[in-house]
């Protein structure tokens, strides 16, 4: 199994690296209704996934299913459009591989972007909240079975699963753009359903202040890797049981629209930002490491 992921991440390289010739520093993935920050790319490279080996469509409305190289704000930037979630049936090796593919492009920073309903009493649609942690409640680990050692540890450590200097970084910046901003910790559960009421009290006792089906996957991935993750979360409705209104993607989905443009200002500012934070004293990224000899 673990030769057959190093095969696959080498031959997904290889493959984008023959469509461009942008080597990213920074990559983004642009959770439900916020794919739109890709059109702000210039020289921008479409793939669409179907023409990615080993990569699948995207079965869910407001996903694009597509990675778009391009330069962003002066940065190499790697987007994906659309991500892949446990609860489609893919395994945690199919769920993460688009992660450490666009790791081992040789990025240096993931941003992972998402829409998650508000469990915080004060977070209302249409707020950001810079993730500061994650709960993993998904019922799995990407990292489960035999340890692939030229990816990373076997017992990685988590304690800062998103980087301090990231999150400092994107706290500046909202704060230079007067954007009010909430910085909290991320439920990442199975899904598909929507909580109940009774778990979303759970996870208010729990520590969690926004609830989601993404981005821990994504997130034990790249810090597997030795890549630094920054995370956003579009609230883009209250949690179960916290409106009198029922929960439906198609809410979901039109209020990302509600975040999106301050998503759109806040990554403007942030990512050339994020770019001189990056120290060539920080672990290496170990995904490029293993295809970088490659053309
Ligand atoms: N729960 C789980 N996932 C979500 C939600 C929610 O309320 N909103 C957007 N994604």
């Amino acid at each position: 199994m673990s030769a057959n992921i190093y095969q696959q991440i080498n031959e997904i390289t290889q493959a984008i690296k023959r469509h461009s010739s942008i080597r990213p520093q920074v990559g983004i993935i642009l959770g439900s209704g916020l794919g739109s920050l890709a059109a702000e790319a210039t020289d921008a490279v479409e793939i669409p996934y179907t023409n990615i080996p080993h990569f699948h469509g995207t079965s869910v409305e407001g996903h694009a299913g597509k990675m778009i190289l391009g330069t962003f704000h002066g940065v190499p930037t790697v987007f994906l459009q659309g991500r892949f979630h446990l609860y489609e049936g893919y395994s945690m090796d199919e769920v993460v591989l688009p992660t450490r593919v666009i790791c081992a492009l040789g990025i240096h920073t993931v941003v992972l972007t998402n829409a998650a309903g508000g469990i915080n009493t004060r977070y209302r649609p249409g707020d950001l909240m810079l993730i500061n942690d994650h709960l993993n409640l998904m019922g799995d680990n990407p990292l489960k079975g035999p340890n692939l050692a030229k990816l990373g540890p076997r017992f990685p450590d988590l304690s800062e699963a998103y980087s301090k200097t990231c999150l400092d970084v994107l706290s500046s910046c909202a704060e230079e753009l007067s954007m009010p901003v909430h910085s909290g910790v991320y439920g990442g559960l199975l899904g598909p359903t929507y909580e109940t009421p009774a778990e979303v009290r759970m996870l208010r006792t729990l520590g969690a202040d926004a609830v989601g089906m993404s981005t821990v996957p994504e997130s034990i991935a790249a810090n597997h890797l030795g890549v630094r993750v920054a995370g956003v979360s579009c609230i883009t409705n209250l949690a179960a049981g916290l409106s009198p209104r029922k929960l439906s993607h198609q809410e979901v989905i039109e209020n990302s629209r509600l975040g999106v443009e301050k998503l759109h200002s806040l990554m403007t500012l942030a990512i050339p930002r994020l770019v001189k934070t990056k120290s060539v004293a920080d672990v290496p990224n170990r995904a490029h490491a293993l295809t970088e000899n490659n053309p």
